[in-house]
């Protein structure tokens, strides 16, 4: 018989720098998801998780105590290779939101669970429920019904599904505790691998705006993300990409989808935000067996956009999870709720932008009503920013740099402070530089 859960003693230990049977892990973990050991505590682990770091055997028993903390779909019976992709976490990252529609309009299964923000980065969900009347929590029988019918479905975490996962997530995010690799890695696996899919591809932020703001740590992520993948027999694919600047102009949850939307009309093809979209794109639908390469997956993703398919997508999407599919005819519609105030270059500031700074204007997001700093706190779905200047723009002063949508109106002078501060500014424009870095496989490192 094992001697009762201690888990003081498991805290003190990790604190003291020392390893955790994974037997204890599991346990904790266990406890934790059935309310048996309070946030204080699990906080206290975390945290000193946090600064002790994580050994291989421990990271694999937290990942796999967090999977099995609820039921693990078997999707078998759904004809097709389901594949999934997962970010790491960014600034104006609504990639999932226009990568899914493409991925399934091609005839790839797409099953997407999904979190809400963390920290300075946004959450799918978030978004998500931006669209009025969009629903997150369909039970497990209605999400694999969805996935048959349309193939394409995209959640939040259930009690059923890694409930572990979502209860960590949210205390992570409130108490520091977000930056961690072998935190990052269970947390996205155990709720990856509980969804049914065959293969995942996994976005790995590096850069300021990132959890990862080293090259070194986002390549060590990424590799603990692919083993851990291939140790479930799933096929795993990463690609490295920059998240020192905003991906796209809108931060914040309505801002973003409008952007989505826009971006599957067509609108913005050339961005890094499409760059990014395309190459991960590529790798689904070469996973999902519907393209011979990546590269043949990315023309076959241009075509999905270029032809309506991948936003005829969405808007199925949309209806199915009872949202109200207007606001994806005229997103204009939507954007009103909050009142909008604009930010405009001072006076010397002249040139061209070379760079934002993604990191703080992912903090000004959160300010301006799109994130959380405690667990209980409701986001503003309208709430975020719009740039209408980026990365190689002209600028002169008295241009409009950016667009607020706030209900905090009588803070907009100190908003409008830090949207200029992230600004800067150079003489020359700077070099066009690629936003897909590289790739990482069972294989080993390649370049994307
Ligand atoms: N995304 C997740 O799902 N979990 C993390 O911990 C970080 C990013």
């Amino acid at each position: 018989m094992s001697t009762p859960l201690n888990p003081v003693s498991i805290i003190t230990r990790k604190r003291d720098g020392h390893a955790i049977d994974p037997d204890d892990i599991a346990r904790l973990v266990a406890a934790y998801t059935r309310e048996d050991v309070p946030d204080y505590q699990m906080s206290a682990f975390l945290m000193a998780s946090f600064l002790q770091g994580l050994n291989d055997v421990e990271a694999a028993a937290l990942t796999d105590a967090m999977l099995h903390s609820g039921t693990v779909l078997d999707l078998s019976d759904t004809p097709g290779v389901k594949v999934d992709k997962h970010s790491t976490g960014g600034v104006g990252d609504k990639v999932s939101l226009i990568l899914a529609p493409i991925v399934a309009s091609q005839g790839v299964p797409v099953p997407m669970v999904s979190g809400r923000g963390l920290g300075h980065t946004g959450g799918t969900l978030d978004k998500l429920e931006s669209i009025p009347g969009f629903r997150t929590d369909l039970s497990m029988e209605a999400y694999k019904q969805q996935l048959e019918d349309i193939g394409i479905v995209l959640i939040g975490q259930t009690e059923e599904m890694a409930p572990a996962d979502r209860k960590l997530y949210a205390l992570r995010d409130v108490t520091g505790t977000v930056e961690s690799i072998p935190l990052i890695a269970a947390s996205i696996m155990s709720k990856k691998l509980a969804e049914g899919i065959d293969a995942l591809v996994l976005d790995v932020k590096c850069g300021r705006g990132a959890f990862m703001k080293t090259e070194e740590d986002a390549r060590t992520l990424a590799e603990t993300l692919v083993a851990i993948g291939e140790d479930h027999d799933t096929p795993t694919v990463a690609l490295l990409t920059d998240m020192n600047i905003p991906l796209g102009r809108a931060i914040g949850n309505w801002p973003e989808v409008a952007e989505s939307i826009a971006c599957l009309r067509g609108e913005h093809d050339e961005t890094a935000l499409m760059e990014v979209t395309y190459a991960l794109a590529g790798e689904m639908l070469a996973l999902g067996g519907v393209a011979d390469t990546p590269k043949a997956g990315r023309e076959q993703a241009r075509n999905a956009v270029g032809s309506g398919e991948a936003l005829d997508c969405l808007r199925t999407l949309v209806a199915a999870q009872d949202g109200d599919t207007g606001v994806i005819d005229d997103p204009s519609t939507r954007l009103g709720a909050a009142p909008v105030a604009t930010v405009t270059a001072p006076d010397g500031m002249q040139g061209y932008v070379t760079e934002i700074d993604a990191l703080a204007l992912g903090h000004l997001a959160v300010d301006l009503g799109a994130g959380r700093r405690t667990k209980e706190d409701d986001v503003d779905p309208t709430a975020g920013l719009t740039l209408n200047k980026h990365v190689g723009d002209a600028v002169e002063p008295g241009d409009v740099l950016a667009h607020l949508h706030t209900a905090h109106t009588d803070q907009v002078e100190a908003f409008s402070a830090s949207v200029r501060q992230a600004y800067t500014i150079g003489d020359t424009p700077p070099e066009r530089r690629s936003a897909v870095w590289d790739r990482y496989t069972a294989s080993g490192w390649e370049h994307a």
